[in-house]
């Protein structure tokens, strides 16, 4: 073969490589993973031509022309395509033209269970997404927003077939807007991060001890008294029922009884258990002891007024009663409840909840509501109709999803949320291997009254800045969890995606990644942020609630504009060197060492950064002697890594170095996050 040939069929073999390999379906980084998904050799390349059509029955501007509208708009935002047509269905052209084909059946009540399928099909030439429904269409319009890739220089759609469906029914995110309230632009903002990972419940958790956020016509004290003017007007809470709606989320309300309920005592303290008592907005985190009367008619009297006017402005049927963590302390120190539990043969604390229950659930059913709770209200005597919603685990003294089987093999209906408390900023893996079933045997129909998860984004110590960053990307790893097949477990193939799904969040509007330049510019008063952004990318907030012990040291109106608040849960550096340490101690080569080096001398030159920026910023002094710590542990790693020789009294004061703590004064509230794997590195270069 003369060269110009076998060059020739090299560069064709090669071509048939790339094609190959560009449409593995590595390449796809959908999240949640799709059922069945296969890759094909196309690629539709988008350009200013690209048309949608809409076929299918529905009002003007119904959900799915709505949700056509904001893909296209995703889209030429994402690729800075000028689109001719910016609207579906433009008129005067003829269908035949479209890109992208969106056929479905019916508009549907978003309600749980309905049918989410859809088949979505991306060729060279044509985009077609096929559903039952609208919501199964819209599942499609998200997936398809994700396959958008660049190809040869330019933006394309992958080419794929899906067909798709989701796993469980019900797949929620819990915001609790009582700790700290979160304006609509903010829960906003949320929802459409929701709807691109296919979540499909937001659970909207609107009063605590700490405040009552929605306006109510008949008892306006409870906003009055009870929300320091930080609460949803009533158009408010229907704009965000209706924005949810159209993007096929159901919203389920929680008014948290008879516990968590100094807020409501605030307002109407003749209805507490303790008479007399002064009770006030609590300002502290923790579990507190005012709780309801529930030997009170008033009680009854108030909640049925509170219903009436709070449940018609959710469509949804169900309604979170709360019920978790009361300790019932007011109740046994309260002399006349104790004598009507003797009276009614109410035994304990929980006979006499499970009394005040089954009052709630008659009147929700006058208002066509059914009734959910924390597991707590589980109790002998309440009616199968309730749904359980789990929560406690090892923090609580149980074993996790203890209360979930229970629940199953007790006839009732429950979702799972213990591993999915995304505010205890867990590594996105912990959360990840949960799985809603639990590994026992469970019949048929046990097995269906699993009806899936939430994650819950509780408010102690987040702030409308900081909640995104809390949220996501983890949850995007969580909603894969709850809408794809069991068998999707793959730590390193979710990573892969989580970071391509992060970008697509901050398409979606969310603010995880913008909120962290902000607080790290009021730092450093403006100045340089480079030292301080590299210490986060290393640097994780405390776990676990360990950040506020004891419950006092935040406040609800301490400021949340700290270097933790800059840091997150899989600080950015971590798993990258963690990975190169885990090479270099397979195969150690001058290549992983210069890596490994790179790392060392950035962490190395940062409290030299923070130096420069000091003398005109007050919060990062606080912060050096943490960056001298760290600069300290760079320095004899790469010393070490470079002279292949760590003597015993190095590898000690390496170690004194790693474990010191900072001056828990100053609120810093962060660990190193790569600790484990400096002394896994150091270690191994002693022992070699
Ligand atoms: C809860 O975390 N108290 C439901």
């Amino acid at each position: 073969m003369n060269h110009k040939l076998f060059l020739i069929l090299l560069i064709f073999l090669g071509s048939i490589n790339i094609k190959a390999q560009d449409n593995s379906l590595e390449e796809i980084h959908l999240m949640p993973w799709p059922q069945q998904m296969k890759a094909n050799e196309s690629d539709f390349k988008i350009t200013e031509e690209f048309i949608v059509f809409i076929h299918g029955e529905e009002n003007e501007y119904g959900r799915i022309s709505k949700a056509a509208v904001r893909f296209i708009r995703y889209m030429t935002d994402k690729t800075g395509v000028f689109v001719i047509n910016g609207f579906p269905n433009p008129k005067g052209i003829d269908a035949s033209a479209a890109s992208l084909h969106i056929y479905f059946d019916n508009e549907v009540e978003v309600a749980m269970g309905i049918d989410e399928s859809y088949n979505l099909q991306v060729t060279d030439n044509v985009i077609e997404i096929r559903a039952k429904t609208d919501v199964g269409a819209m599942h499609g319009l998200s997936s398809l927003l994700q396959l958008i890739e660049i190809k040869n220089g330019s933006y394309a759609f992958a080419g794929v077939e899906i067909n798709d469906e989701p796993r469980f029914v019900w797949r929620g995110l819990m915001m609790d807007v009582a700790r700290h309230f979160m304006p609509i632009d903010v829960v906003k903002r949320n929802i459409d991060a929701m709807a691109l990972v296919k979540l499909n419940v937001f659970h909207w958790h609107l009063s605590d001890d700490q405040g009552f956020r929605v306006e109510t016509k008949t008892l306006p004290e409870l906003y009055q008294k009870a929300s320091d003017g930080l609460y949803y007007t009533k158009s408010d809470v229907k704009e965000i029922v209706k924005y949810a709606n159209d993007r096929g989320i159901r919203v389920v309300p929680e008014f948290d009884v008879p516990g968590h309920g100094t807020a409501f005592l605030t307002a109407f303290p003749e209805l507490g258990s303790k008479k007399d008592m002064e009770y006030s907005v609590e300002r502290n985190s923790g579990i507190f002891d005012p709780t309801l009367d529930p030997t009170n008619e008033k009680t009854y009297e108030f909640l049925d007024a509170l219903f009436k006017e709070v449940a018609p402005l959710f469509n949804d049927v169900y309604f979170h009663i709360g019920g978790d963590e009361n300790e019932g302390k007011h109740w046994d120190e309260n002399i006349d409840i104790q004598q009507f539990m003797k009276e009614n043969e109410l035994k304990d604390n929980h006979e006499l909840q499970t009394y005040f229950n089954i009052r709630l659930e008659k009147i929700l059913a006058k208002y066509g509501k059914s009734l959910m709770g924390w597991e707590e209200i589980m109790t002998a005597n309440m009616p199968k109709t309730a749904l359980i919603h789990s929560w406690r685990g090892v923090n609580e003294g149980m074993q996790p999803g203890e209360s979930l089987v229970k629940a199953v093999k007790n006839g009732y209906q429950t979702i799972l949320s213990n591993g999915y408390y995304i505010d205890l900023l867990l590594s996105v893996e912990d959360h990840y291997l949960v799985d809603p079933m639990p590994d026992v045997e469970l019949t048929e129909v046990e097995a269906k009254r699993i009806l899936g998860g939430e994650a819950t984004m509780w408010a102690e110590l987040v702030t409308p800045l900081t909640v995104d960053s809390r949220i996501w990307p983890r949850t995007a790893a969580i909603a894969e969890r709850f809408w794809s097949a069991q068998e999707v477990r793959d730590i390193d193939h979710m990573y892969d995606r989580l970071s391509t799904i992060s970008q697509f969040l901050e398409l979606m509007g969310i603010q995880h990644l913008k909120s962290k330049e902000y607080i790290l510019r009021n730092i450093a008063n403006y100045q340089d942020t480079h030292g301080l952004r590299s210490l986060t990318y290393i640097s994780e907030p405390f776990k676990i609630y360990s950040r506020n012990a004891g419950g006092t040291e935040y406040k609800t109106y301490s400021p949340f504009t700290l270097f933790a608040d800059a840091c997150t849960a899989d600080a950015k550096s971590v798993r990258d060197f963690r990975q190169l340490v885990d090479n270099y101690i397979k195969n150690p080569n001058e290549s992983l060492k210069k890596e490994l080096d790179d790392h060392l001398k950035t962490w190395e030159g940062i409290s030299d950064q923070l130096k420069i920026i000091e003398p005109d910023a007050p919060l990062v002094s606080r912060l050096i002697p943490y960056a001298e710590r760290v600069g300290e542990i760079a320095a004899i790693i790469a010393k070490v890594l470079n002279s292949n020789v760590i003597s015993s009294e190095e590898l000690k004061q390496l170690k004194s170095l790693v474990e010191k703590k900072e001056d828990p004064t100053v609120n810093l509230d962060v660990e190193l996050a790569v600790a484990n794997d400096i002394m896994r590195l150091a270690e191994y270069l002693a022992k070699n």
